[in-house]
């Protein structure tokens, strides 16, 4: 079978670029007993990828050059020598930036797309879903009319963990890049507030403003000078989830940002930083709660599906300048 796949060019340096990707025309291997062939059908696209395409020792593994990008997929099963699949099956997997490829079944999970659609598993059943409930629920620990913020909060975790807030009873501000972004959560979302960063005059007043009686959660999924300035509104015995950094995964130097030690220390904040595999062996208790609030109409969500396989590298890149609302999705259709 013809396959189109997508290596990893050259390494970045800052905003990665198309240079730093290359397409390439190749067969699939020959399928083997326990193996399956497999049709690409929607490709996730994750702000962490950024730190593979570099070449440090991290918790995921670096892409090496002139080797596939690979990372969250659902696929459609076109032929199978596995037991456990058969032609038709929907499943999930790490799998290569490819429009087809062959893989071991024991590597796959098999998914259900009667009751929930394809793209769920890629975002509020998938990692981001599953992501924003064990950061709300076992770091950030809201309680009933805590004051929480979540930034990057029109974003794959940060649509679902502010929602997830709201359920617990809690007062939510999202922060996030545009005002069409703001009118979504809280049109849609049911975030209470919401704060454009790129066009308030001063975040720390904005936050303050909105947030009369201080913050008590802050879901940080961005760092950098908004993360400052929300530090700066945390109250006594407050807790920081530490997500994600995006404002920083281009940074070619660490930027010098204000000292907040002095406030964790005095106000006794807790901030932990923690990643979603911590929670691997719990990740069935979220993807109930999860299931169970899409269903009782408590949790929504939202996709930014681009459609093609060649616009993989663009829809990557687009992360980093805000072009998704929810969570940013490839069909290779
Ligand atoms: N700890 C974990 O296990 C874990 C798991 C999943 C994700 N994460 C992290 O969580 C964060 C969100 O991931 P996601 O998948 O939900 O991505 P996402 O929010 O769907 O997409 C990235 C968003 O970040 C915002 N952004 C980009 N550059 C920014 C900047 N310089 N300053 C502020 N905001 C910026 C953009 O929205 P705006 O329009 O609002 O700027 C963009 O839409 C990322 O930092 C990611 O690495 C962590």
């Amino acid at each position: 079978m013809k396959s189109r796949q997508i290596v990893l060019a050259s390494r970045p340096h800052g905003l990665p670029s198309s240079e730093n990707f290359r397409f390439e025309d190749r067969e699939t291997d020959s399928l083997n007993d326990n193996e399956v062939l497999l049709k690409t059908w929607y490709i996730s696209v994750d702000p962490y990828m950024r730190g593979r395409m570099n070449d440090v020792k991290s918790y995921a593994a670096s892409f090496q050059i002139d080797q596939p990008i690979a990372g969250s997929v659902v696929a459609k099963v076109i032929e199978s020598k596995s037991n456990s699949f058969i032609e038709g099956d929907t499943v999930f997997g790490m799998l290569p930036w490819a429009t087809y490829c062959v893989e071991k079944a024991e590597k796959l999970r098999k998914v259900d797309i009667k009751s929930v659609p394809p793209e769920y598993y890629l975002g509020i059943l998938g990692m981001p879903g599953i992501t924003a409930y064990f950061g709300m629920t076992e770091i950030g620990k809201p309680k009933k009319s805590e004051t929480v913020v979540v930034s990057g909060a029109a974003g794959a975790v940060g649509i679902v963990a502010g929602q997830i807030a709201k359920i617990l009873g809690s007062y939510v501000v999202g922060i996030t890049g545009s005002d069409e972004k703001c009118k979504l959560l809280k049109e849609q979302f049911g975030f209470d507030e919401a704060i454009n960063y790129k066009t308030a005059k001063s975040m720390a007043t904005a936050i303050a403003t909105v947030c009369p009686k201080g913050v008590d959660v802050y879901f940080d999924n961005v760092g950098g000078e908004i993360t400052d300035a929300v530090i700066a509104n945390l109250n006594f015995h407050s807790r920081i989830v530490i997500c994600g950094q995006i404002s920083l995964y281009n940074s070619t130097e660490i930027p010098m940002g204000p000292r907040v030690f002095p406030q964790i220390l005095t106000k006794s904040i807790l901030a932990q930083g923690f990643i979603v595999s911590n929670y691997s062996e719990h990740f069935g208790e979220a993807f109930a709660y999860l299931a169970q609030w899409i269903s009782e109409g408590k949790l929504k969500y939202a996709h930014t599906i681009i459609h093609g396989f060649d616009k993989l590298p663009d829809a990557f890149i687009s992360l980093f300048s805000g072009k998704n609302q929810g969570k940013m999705l490839v069909e290779t259709k």
